[in-house]
């Protein structure tokens, strides 16, 4: 008869049973271990395969800026040189832009059904006919006012000239001595001025419109070559005889501020205040409703204040139009 040990069991007897016990269980319940081991090695893998995956889409031609050999280097290894003149359309997106190209200015100028045009509810008899509607030969209105008449109207002569002729050396140069305007709306990000790329003309605005005005230029942005149609649309400059009536005409122009909810749109107004020789103080008024690249469909009250790239400060009044005070 073996010998039986009576009293307590020595801890590594214990250890040892406890772990063949345990082994025991686990190897009983094998497929639900199995599970619970692959599952985060699963997720990993997928992890893996998907970024994989996302980096060869990213590295695809088309989603990547363009890049074209130029020479060979000491190995005789093609040297890559990647760059916005080497991408199309898609592929600028990814281009870094050490030097963006300078747009000339450019009006915002709103269809031809929308321009002011004489109506019931707005009296001024210097504003166009609506039978321009028809012809879509509606004139832009711009409406000046300050204390010296002479002064104003002399100088809303000289904002719409007669142009100067298209220098092909450098169009955008030369574009920018016109008043230039466009129906397109503004982008966020005006790398590509969204005028020159909006299947839209360009209009020049000018005091007089030849009939056979409309022309194509052929512009380039790197490897791309557009043709900008430029037309013309008329300049039309109406004195009023106070700050007060273009605000009441500003207001009666927009859908909502009169009762035939009418779209009688003025392009901007100027108040040049107690301008003279000496000084120039002025006032403008324009519609902000795509600044920023955001259209704002709602009759907007902002209110603050904010400092334009021309120094120009504006106070954005209400009525979605914006007031602005030169401080210089
Ligand atoms: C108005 O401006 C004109 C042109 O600058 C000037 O000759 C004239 O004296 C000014 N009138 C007044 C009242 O200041
Ligand atoms: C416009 O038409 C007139 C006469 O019909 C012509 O003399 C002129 O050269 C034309 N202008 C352009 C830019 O085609
Ligand atoms: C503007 O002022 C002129 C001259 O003072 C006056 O003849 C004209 O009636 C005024 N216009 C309006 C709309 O009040
Ligand atoms: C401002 O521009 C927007 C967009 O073109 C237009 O819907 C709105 O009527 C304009 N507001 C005024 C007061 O003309
Ligand atoms: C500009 O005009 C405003 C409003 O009339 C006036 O308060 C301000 O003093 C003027 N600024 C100058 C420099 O004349």
């Amino acid at each position: 008869m073996a010998d039986l040990v009576h009293g307590p069991a020595s801890f590594s007897t214990q250890a040892n049973a406890l772990l063949r016990k345990n082994f025991t269980f686990q190897k009983r319940d094998i497929k639900s271990n199995i599970r619970l081991i692959s599952v985060p090695i699963i997720l990993c893998l997928l992890l893996v395969f998907l970024q994989n995956w996302v980096n060869k889409e990213l590295d695809k031609p088309w989603n990547r800026c363009g890049c074209k050999c130029v020479g060979k280097n000491d190995e005789g290894k093609c040297e890559e040189v990647c760059g916005i003149e080497y991408s199309d359309l898609n592929q600028a997106v990814s281009c870094s832009i050490p030097s963006p190209l300078e747009w000339p200015p450019l009006l915002q100028i709103p269809e031809s059904t929308y321009r002011a045009v004489q109506t019931d509810f707005i009296s001024y008899g210097d504003l166009p006919d609506d039978s321009c509607k028809i012809s879509g030969s509606c004139p832009a209105t711009i409406l000046l006012t300050g204390t010296n008449k002479t002064l104003g109207e002399s100088m809303g002569g000289n904002l719409f000239s007669s142009g100067s002729t298209v220098d092909y050396s450098d169009i955008f140069y030369s574009l920018a001595y016109n008043v230039l305007g466009s129906e397109s709306q503004t982008k966020y990000m005006n790398f590509l001025e969204a005028a020159f790329f909006s299947n839209q003309a360009v209009y020049n605005v000018w005091l007089q419109c030849s009939p056979n005005f409309t022309f194509s230029l052929p512009l380039e942005f790197g490897s791309v070559a557009v043709q900008q149609e430029i037309s013309c649309v008329k300049g039309l400059h109406l004195w009023r005889n106070s700050s007060h009536e273009i605000n009441d005409e500003l207001h009666k122009g927009y859908r909502n501020g009169n009762p035939e909810r009418k779209i009688n749109e003025i392009i901007a107004a100027y108040d040049f205040l107690n301008s003279n020789r000496n000084g120039f103080n002025v006032s403008i008024w324009y519609n902000s409703s795509y600044k920023n690249g955001k259209r704002q469909s709602t009759f907007g009250f902002d209110k603050g204040s904010s400092l334009s790239e021309f120094g120009i400060k504006c106070l954005h009044s209400g009525f979605a139009w914006t007031f602005c005070k030169n401080v210089v």
